[in-house]
């Protein structure tokens, strides 16, 4: 039987990850994975997280299992965090999941339980595992133009062009924020016109929101999720905590389905615990216990809500101070949209051969996309990383 396999081709993000540890040059930069490091390139355990844990380790009683959904008080914490008050919780059905990529699974399994004819629509580009499990699910899938490579903004217009063919039912994959791996976000008035397709159409968003606070702040950020919300019957959400709890590897997500009323949100909660069951049984626990801690207590978020805050307040001193040392190795604004980006991410626009150059000649790890890690950087890295794209031509 095994002998019938064949290698699999290895995820471009990760495998960059090796191909940066097996790099001996001590000047390497690692702009390369989706990873919060720090000034001494640490990711850190974050304050509230360590206190959080410290609690449940004196107070915890039991592992036993908890329910196939996880902890309610998990579900609940955490769409008031993304949501606010922007839907009624009678109408959300909620799962905790391993991470932001197993809600992204489960959405999309509870996609295809509901309806295996309808298509997800995505941007060209997204988030590369995006494509990847649509296609190992066998989902049709279709894309939408979303990055102008002139301006490094969204193509808003060509994105509204494409998405004029959506179907009802079919469904249409956002970034709630921070998109990965452009780093060129919609507008408020962009998204009331994604609304405003989505109720005259009758497709159905599919929210990735992975960066929450990363971008203009935690409220900020969650504008276009609670847009949608607010206005549509139905909706998909995938929810992940690695970012901006630093929980990676606990992988702590949530997926959310808004019914359009109580009676199909049983459905959904019963098929999300039913989908939980096929595939793993209970969802991690120990991520979602540490970030329900900490969310239901006035002293730590507000703790952890600080310590969020220095760090999209670092991330945008980086983004300005690239763009002003591309501004002058150029002598010119045309990297000025480093500073506009929001999130971890930008493309800065290289050709393919320009990022091999960049690995080559002066150790900066970008991927194949040319898809930096802004946090990747610190004031000592950013002229290297200006002169070494000055120096390539991009
Ligand atoms: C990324 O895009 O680099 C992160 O989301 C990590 C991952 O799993 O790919």
């Amino acid at each position: 039987m095994l002998t019938n396999l064949k290698p699999q081709p290895a995820d471009k993000i990760l495998a960059l990850v090796q191909m940066y540890k097996d790099d001996p040059r001590e000047t390497k930069i690692d702009l390369g994975v989706g990873v919060y490091k720090n000034a001494e390139g640490v990711t850190p355990v974050m304050r509230a997280v360590k206190a959080a844990e410290r609690r449940i380790l004196e107070s915890q009683e039991t592992k036993a299992y908890t329910s196939l959904a996880g902890d309610p008080a998990f579900s609940s914490a955490m769409r008031k965090l993304i949501l606010a008050d922007s839907v009624d919780a009678g109408r959300v059905a909620a799962v905790a999941t391993p991470g932001g990529t197993g809600a992204v699974r489960q959405g999309l399994e509870l996609m295809q339980y509901a309806d295996r004819a309808s298509t997800i629509w995505i941007s060209n580009p997204t988030w590369p595992n995006h494509p990847s499990i649509i296609k190992y699910l066998g989902v049709p899938m279709r894309e939408y133009r979303y990055f102008d490579s002139e301006t490094r903004g969204v193509d808003f217009a060509g994105m509204m062009d494409d998405l004029k063919d959506v179907k009802s039912g079919d469904l249409v994959l956002l970034h709630g924020c921070c998109h990965n791996p452009t780093g060129a976000n919609l507008t408020a008035e962009q998204w009331d016109a994604v609304v405003e397709l989505l109720e005259r159409t009758g497709a159905v968003p599919f929210v990735d929101i992975a960066y929450q606070g990363f971008g203009d702040g935690l409220e900020e950020d969650g504008y276009g999720t609670r847009l949608l919300a607010s206005k549509l019957p139905e909706m998909i959400i995938a929810a992940s905590c690695s970012k901006n709890f630093g929980v990676y590897r606990e992988r702590t997500g949530l997926l959310m389905a808004i019914a359009p009323e109580e009676k199909s949100k049983a459905s959904a909660q019963a098929t999300l615990a039913f989908l939980n069951r096929q595939n793993y049984s209970f969802p991690p626990d120990h991520g979602a216990r540490v970030v329900t801690t900490i969310l239901d207590d006035a002293e730590l978020r507000a703790d952890w809500q600080a310590e969020l805050e220095d760090v999209r307040a670092g991330m945008l001193k980086l983004r300005t101070q690239l763009a002003d040392a591309l501004r002058q190795r150029t002598n010119s604004d045309q990297f000025d949209f480093i500073a506009d980006h929001r999130g971890m991410f930008s493309r800065l626009g290289a050709t393919p051969e320009q990022v091999v150059e960049m690995r080559e000649k002066f150790a900066i790890y970008m991927v194949g996309d040319s898809r930096m890690n802004i946090a990747g950087l610190n004031e000592a890295t950013v002229p290297i990383l200006a002169d070494a794209i000055a120096a390539t031509g991009v």
